[in-house]
């Protein structure tokens, strides 16, 4: 259960060797960087050895880093992550009942934009519409991400939305699978859902704090890691694959991916995130059934709304706007 937050010189340290695989770092040069002495950096290179690092030391030309260990680390997973602060601020856990939950206090002890909770297994992960999460240990990535847009309330949704296009192009690259997103936020392949978003707000009145986003992926999960029940409607990366995906790999290209289309959404709003998102979308131009919390509208999807809301058109000709709904296609 024991939580590692990096420490600040470690993390440096770890950026370095990251930033500079094939070189050898000066253990001068990497105490000017870490801004501490060079035996402090001797001591953290030793610490991080025992953690299963290997490092080669070659006298007067410093430390070039040779390989990194087996498990999932936080180290692991910041070691060669490009990000300018997604994910800079990394907190890794064995086991945690949500990491919703994690995030949500950090948010509220003002965690700073862009830091990530990660936890190989979840006792409690939660799912929409308060389902449960499934979320058996090593196999999945399981993570919530905190940010902080200013931007007005309603417009909150299309965070998920670009959370979607950031796991999709991220799954495409890792895995060379091509999954598609069904509205609002699960992502399928062959027809089966790999992952679930879960987009959660912290709000004063009528500014947002902070937006939680939690992501939930069926990574190397096997068929009988399922509940029975969900067994024919759940798939992951590696039973699509038939190839066990590097968990660690995925989670910095997802943070990777995001962080651009975060800041492009930033600098140019919604409608180039908007266009991606529908070009990934099963649901558009086809017959679907939106159950909501007041009944069932059927009808042909028809696109998202800037504000991420689908629009179906029903046999009548009528236009409806989906806030929230189940999708069957
Ligand atoms: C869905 O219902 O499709 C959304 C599932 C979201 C699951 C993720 S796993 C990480 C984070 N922690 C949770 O408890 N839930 C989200």
């Amino acid at each position: 259960m024991a939580e590692r937050v990096q420490s600040e010189i470690r993390k440096k340290l770890i950026d370095a060797f990251t930033r500079n695989e094939t070189e050898y770092l000066s253990g001068q040069h990497l105490a000017d960087i870490a801004g501490c002495t060079r035996t402090a950096v001797w001591k953290h290179i030793e610490e991080l050895r025992k953690e299963g690092f290997e490092f080669e030391a070659v006298r007067r030309k410093g430390y070039k880093i040779i390989s990194i260990p087996d498990n999932m680390s936080a180290d692991k997973i910041t070691l060669g992550l490009n990000t300018e602060f997604l994910g800079r601020n990394l907190h890794y856990h064995d086991s945690v009942e949500s990491t919703q939950k994690n995030a949500y206090k950090l948010a509220y002890d003002n965690a700073e934009e862009g830091t990530v909770v990660i936890a190989e297994e979840q006792t409690a992960g939660r799912g929409r519409m308060d389902r449960k999460w499934h979320s058996p240990k090593y196999t999945g990535i399981w993570m919530s991400l905190i940010l902080r847009p200013k931007i007005p309330i309603p417009k909150a949704p299309q965070l998920t939305l670009i959370t979607a296009v950031g796991v999709v192009q991220a799954i495409e690259e890792v895995t060379g699978l091509l999954p598609e997103i069904k509205w609002p936020n699960d992502i399928l392949i062959n027809g089966k859902k790999i992952t679930g978003i879960l987009t959660e707000l912290q709000a004063e009145s009528d500014r947002i704090n902070s937006i939680i986003i939690g992501i939930g992926i069926n990574v190397n999960t096997g068929i009988e890691d399922f509940p029975e029940d969900i067994r024919t409607i759940a798939s992951s990366l590696a039973i699509e694959s038939e190839k066990i995906i590097d968990r660690e790999k995925l989670i910095r290209t997802i943070l990777e991916k995001l962080e651009k289309l975060y800041l492009l959404y930033l600098e140019k709003g919604f409608f180039p995130i908007k266009l991606m998102w529908e070009s990934y979308a099963i649901s558009i131009g086809k017959q679907i059934t939106a159950r909501t919390l007041t009944g069932e509208i059927k009808g042909k999807a028809t696109g998202i709304t800037e504000d991420g809301v689908l629009l179906i058109e029903d046999l009548a000709g009528e236009i409806h706007n989906i806030y929230s709904a189940d999708i069957q296609i």
